[in-house]
């Protein structure tokens, strides 16, 4: 018979314990390296991050610091404070940070119900990847015409409405609005649920409100491309709970969301297969202060875009864009149209000879993914696998859906995208800046065009 020794009795049993303690200490899994791979890409010189380091070498950090948003023990993270910021900024009841403007509209487009045989009208011009994400959402996009704002035709947009739509999604184009009012009375006329995709207008309002508060979901980017943000970040807004806890889920399935993530669900449509579409803590930690900067960047553009807009004069052959609202536009661009193409390249090319940043797109150019017809990835009408879905999808397909895309389906969008001059404005202008500009158009202007003191006012 083995002997059992002493030092063998488990420690259940009063023995020593095998592991008394750890020798190894650890260091934090974030560190310094890390914190100065940041400062680095803030492009700070040689001396400066000699310093930053030096710094931040003073702190015990301890184990380190994660950058996790769930399981932290801080008493807000930087994705809770920023959606905080969000629910303050736009007086929502919910919010929800994401890793991208897509992923906010493919997590909206879900929560609304989108999805095989349903059909979502987009607009012709605002930007592929609302369009991209109904079809990622399984549904199929329906393309709008615009007006001469530029924005989603509200008349078009009735017409386009079928058994099968679901959803309308009203793009905010490029510091404008769409006219939200008759959006959301055909909407509601016809039970459609509305995504607000405000990428390019965040801070913008309609008739005193902000957009992405008028449809049951607002959609935004927060990236470096946008009127504020940084890197790659998204953002989704709604009042409806059961919408924000869908479109939770569907961008952090793990369930980390839920207050038990192993529960059962708790109402019909609230579990189901997502996909991780974080927000990262870092990010975060940028997009809370881009957002308290929101307000003061619309409002420096708003007064930058009065300014010139003032001091333009009328010409025949010109027709300033409509504004849906002049006074609630983040007016990043200063938009007209010439008559004939021709007319429009000789003032686009004088205008930036006089210093004026100006631009127009032409006939034939380059493709882009901002009007509906150079799509491609949704115009082709393919799909991942052979099957074809969600466009020859059985549900869809049962339901009488047919779709094909084509340049010709937005005939005035066709136009209007190709012939639009753009203005670049800048919120940094000085007032003698906005003088400037504004002489400078109406100085190729007059060159080109026939004074018109009766014609459509630019403001
Ligand atoms: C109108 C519109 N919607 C959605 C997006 C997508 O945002 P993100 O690049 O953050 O995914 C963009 C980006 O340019 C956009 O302009």
């Amino acid at each position: 018979m083995p002997e059992r020794r002493q030092e063998q009795k488990l420690a259940l049993q009063g023995g020593l314990k095998a592991v008394g303690r750890i020798e190894g200490k650890g260091r934090p899994k974030v560190g310094i390296e890390e914190f100065m791979a940041v400062a680095r890409r803030f492009g700070f010189s040689p001396t400066a991050l000699r310093k930053v380091r030096a710094a931040i070498a003073e702190e015990d950090m301890g184990g380190g610091p994660f950058l996790a948003n769930y399981y932290s023990d801080l008493k807000e993270t930087c994705v809770q404070r920023f959606e905080r910021a969000a629910r303050e900024t736009f007086g929502v009841r919910h919010a929800l940070g994401l890793n991208s403007g897509t992923a906010a509209l493919h997590a909206a487009f879900v929560a609304v119900g989108v999805g095989p045989g349903k059909e979502v009208i987009c607009p012709a011009i605002g930007f592929m990847a609302t369009a991209a994400a109904v079809v990622t959402a399984r549904g199929v996009p329906v393309f709008c015409d615009v007006d001469e704002s530029l924005h989603m035709d509200p008349a078009a947009f009735e017409e386009l409405i079928t058994p099968r739509t679901v959803a309308v999604a009203p793009t905010h184009v490029m510091g404008g609005v769409c006219d939200m009012r008759a959006i959301m009375r055909i909407a509601r006329r016809h039970k459609l649920a509305v995504v607000e995709d405000c990428a390019q207008s965040s801070g913008a309002s309609f008739r005193g409100r902000l957009v992405g508060t008028f449809g049951d979901v607002g959609c935004f980017s927060i990236s470096a491309y946008k009127i504020v943000g940084a890197g790659e970040g998204g953002l989704l807004v709604t009042d409806r709970k059961r919408l924000w806890e869908r479109a939770s889920q569907l961008a952090e399935c793990g369930g980390l969301w839920r207050p038990d993530r192993f529960a059962a669900p708790r109402h019909e449509g609230e579990l189901f297969a997502g996909t991780n579409y974080r927000m990262t803590e870092l990010e975060a930690a940028m997009d809370a202060v881009q957002l308290r900067k929101l307000p003061a960047v619309v409002r420096r553009f708003r007064t930058v875009r009065t300014r010139i807009l003032k001091r333009l004069r009328t010409y025949a052959e010109i027709t300033p864009q409509k504004l849906n609202d002049p006074e609630g536009e983040v007016g990043y661009l200063l938009r007209f149209f010439p008559e004939t193409l021709e007319l429009g390249r000789q003032i686009a090319q004088a205008l930036n000879a006089e210093g004026v940043n100006a631009w127009m797109r032409s006939e034939g150019a380059s493709p882009d993914w901002h009007q509906y017809s150079y799509m491609y990835p949704i115009t082709l009408g393919e799909s991942p696998t052979g099957e074809g879905c969600p466009f020859g999808c059985p549900h869809y397909v049962r339901a009488g859906g047919k779709i094909e895309y084509g340049r010709g389906d937005c005939p005035v969008a066709d136009d209007l995208f190709d012939r639009v001059i753009s203005v670049h404005l800048n919120q940094w202008y000085t007032a003698a800046d906005c003088r400037h500009i504004a002489d400078g158009v109406n100085k190729v202007l007059a060159a080109y065009c026939t004074r018109d003191r009766g014609a459509a006012p630019w403001l």
